[in-house]
């Protein structure tokens, strides 16, 4: 034994190596804890369980299972008893919140949704020589990419196929495209969300606004925080005709008399419904700058003078090496689309051009995919 003034200490210098190896580990544990419905689990079996009687349960080793159910308290997802002959565990709060299956967004579908996206990014050796492109991220959003649930506990790990260019692609699906796939797209995207679904509506405070237009709004999510959040507001999600049917199936009914859904796309000729307040949320990030282009002049043109821009997305810091979340995503974006992540100086700059202005950020502190950016068409 060292002498108690003695630190020892590995060396320093393989600190970030180490500590990027270990979070592959921590993932793949939680993933499979997700898949093997512990939490769930627990949760039915009267929400505490000893290693024993939960292994037995479920026809589990219990020396296994305990070990589990250990790295799962040191992860901060199970609570332990202090008893020393038998242990119980429980689910922690942010398991009961944001791990058990319920009918608000749960973050399973985040991890798991994170484990297939880093296939897309195993690619970035071949994505590095070709250039990005949008195959994958239209085939994820279409629901034919290859069928895997979002949501599904039995997600597995596949190979990505590639084209005859070496890019990664989505195999599409024989059969056309099922409501399940495209409904576990929309599960996931508001997954993201709901960590700050709350913070993106009172990040600028828009109490004077009489119509909110959400631009590819997907299931109403966001809308339906707006209105909770300011009663005098009426919304309209507008997105692409599989995804409204699909958004109108789901709607919850006390939003009905403020949230209507319509079809549209943000590149054809036809122009959006005037309002005064509109949303891009997780829009502007997936696209390159010639759909930006078409994007941003129809979205210009149908908001009223004096009316407001709000965009949510995680904003990199201006020297472009973090927030580290931030530059996840951005690598993201290069495997599955064109889009990439801008500096607020970028947006300022991008959404000018078009004739918005006052554009300004905020941040969004803790563990979160969005930031939110506000722009002002000047009132004439
Ligand atoms: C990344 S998701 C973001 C969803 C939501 N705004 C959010 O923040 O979670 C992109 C959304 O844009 C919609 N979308 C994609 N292309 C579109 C198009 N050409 N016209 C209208 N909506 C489109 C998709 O269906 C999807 O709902």
């Amino acid at each position: 034994m060292a002498s108690d003034d003695t630190v020892l200490r590995s060396d320093p210098l393989a600190d970030p190596i180490m500590e990027i190896g270990f979070g592959v580990f921590k993932a793949s544990l939680v993933c499979q804890a997700i898949e093997l419905g512990i939490f769930d689990k627990i949760e039915v079996l009267n929400k505490k369980v000893t290693a024993v009687g939960f292994a037995n349960n479920y026809g589990y080793k219990p020396e296994v299972t305990e070990r589990i159910l250990d790295a799962l308290v040191c992860y901060g997802l199970l609570n332990k008893s202090n008893s020393q002959d038998e242990p119980e565990y429980s689910n922690s709060k942010t398991v009961q919140k944001y791990l058990l299956k319920s009918d608000q967004p749960c973050l399973n579908s985040t991890l798991l949704g994170i484990r297939l996206l880093s296939q897309f990014v195993d690619k970035l050796d071949t994505v590095i020589k070709q250039g990005s492109n949008n195959t994958v991220y239209e085939r994820l959003l279409d629901g034919s990419e290859d069928g895997r649930d979002f949501t599904n506990s039995k997600l597995e790990r596949q190979e990505i196929k590639t084209d005859q260019n070496q890019n990664p692609v989505a195999e599409r699906k024989k059969t056309n495209k099922t409501d399940s796939s495209a409904h576990s797209f929309m599960v996931q995207m508001d997954s993201l969300l709901r960590p700050a679904v709350h913070a993106i509506t009172v990040a600028f405070d828009v109490a004077g606004h009489k119509t909110l237009l959400d631009l590819g709004g997907n299931s109403g999510y966001l809308a339906f925080e707006f209105i909770k959040t300011y009663p005098q507001l009426k919304a309209i999600v507008l997105d692409r005709p599989h995804t409204i049917q699909l958004a109108k199936k789901y709607q919850p009914a006390h939003t009905k008399s403020k949230v209507e859904f319509i079809e549209g796309d943000f590149f054809d000729n036809k122009k959006f419904p005037e309002v005064d307040l509109m949303m891009l949320s997780h829009i502007i990030h997936n696209w390159d700058e010639d759909k930006l282009d078409i994007l941003l002049t129809k979205t210009y043109q149908s908001l009223k003078p004096g009316g407001t821009l709000l965009v949510a997305e995680k904003l990199l810091n201006e020297d472009k090496i973090g927030p580290e979340i931030t530059i996840l995503l951005d690598v993201t974006m290069t495997t599955v689309c064109n889009g990439r992540e801008r500096t607020l100086s970028e947006y300022q700059k991008l959404l000018g051009r078009y004739g918005f202005q006052n554009i300004e950020g905020k941040r969004i502190a803790g563990v979160n995919y969005f930031d939110v950016i506000i722009a002002r068409k000047p009132d004439i």
